[in-house]
């Protein structure tokens, strides 16, 4: 087993998309990450490369993609086009091994390259993982909404996050 020093991240491309795919897909089964029940084609990644102000970035080991963040739309109103929604998957077999944690500040840039001002997500209360990586790059848990929706037939409850980013990080 290597551990995160081989690992290079990078901009995707779009011969990432099945990798990004495959990964997702592993996340969505799993259940713990995602409301998302329905798996992921080719062509549902494929667009998220039409709109070049959302970056998408890859972990890569040995020639392999092994994880990917990418950021969407927050809402369509113009006042909040600075603020975008996260994704962050890292294949199974490297999970716990910094891929994460690599990946994480290397997006935090690239947002703030793109000129956003926050970032955010929603994530299970369960999620382990993906709480200690948000309080490790300065997300603060804004709360909780109860009872989000439906996962399986079961009532989840989701964390928000956000994440500030260039003036807005500054500014008191
Ligand atoms: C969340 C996820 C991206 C983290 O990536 P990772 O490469 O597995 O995590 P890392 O090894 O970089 O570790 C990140 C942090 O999580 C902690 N962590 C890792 N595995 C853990 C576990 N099983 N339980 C609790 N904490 C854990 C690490 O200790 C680290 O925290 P620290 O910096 O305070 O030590 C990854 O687990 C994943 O893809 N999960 C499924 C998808 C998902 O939940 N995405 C987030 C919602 S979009």
């Amino acid at each position: 087993m290597t551990d995160a020093t081989d690992i290079r991240i990078r901009p995707a491309m779009r011969d990432d998309v099945p990798a990004i795919v495959r990964i997702y897909n592993e996340g969505i089964r799993g259940r713990g990450a995602t409301f998302e029940t329905r798996e992921r084609t080719d062509d549902d990644v494929r667009v998220w490369f039409d709109d070049p102000r959302f970056p998408i970035l890859v972990a890569e080991e040995g020639g392999e993609t092994v994880g990917w963040a990418a950021a969407s739309a927050y809402r369509a109103r113009a006042c909040y086009a600075g603020i975008a929604e996260y994704s962050i998957y890292v294949a199974t077999s490297h999970h716990g091994r910094g891929v994460g944690r690599l990946l994480m500040p290397a997006f935090l840039d690239a947002l703030e390259g793109a000129g956003f001002w926050k970032v955010l997500s929603r994530l299970f209360p369960e999620n382990g993982p993906s709480r200690a990586l948000c309080r490790r790059f300065g997300f603060r848990e804004v709360g909780t909404y109860r009872r989000h929706a439906q996962l399986d037939g079961v009532w989840r409850d989701v964390i928000i996050v956000e994440r500030l980013l260039r003036a807005a990080a500054r500014t008191p």
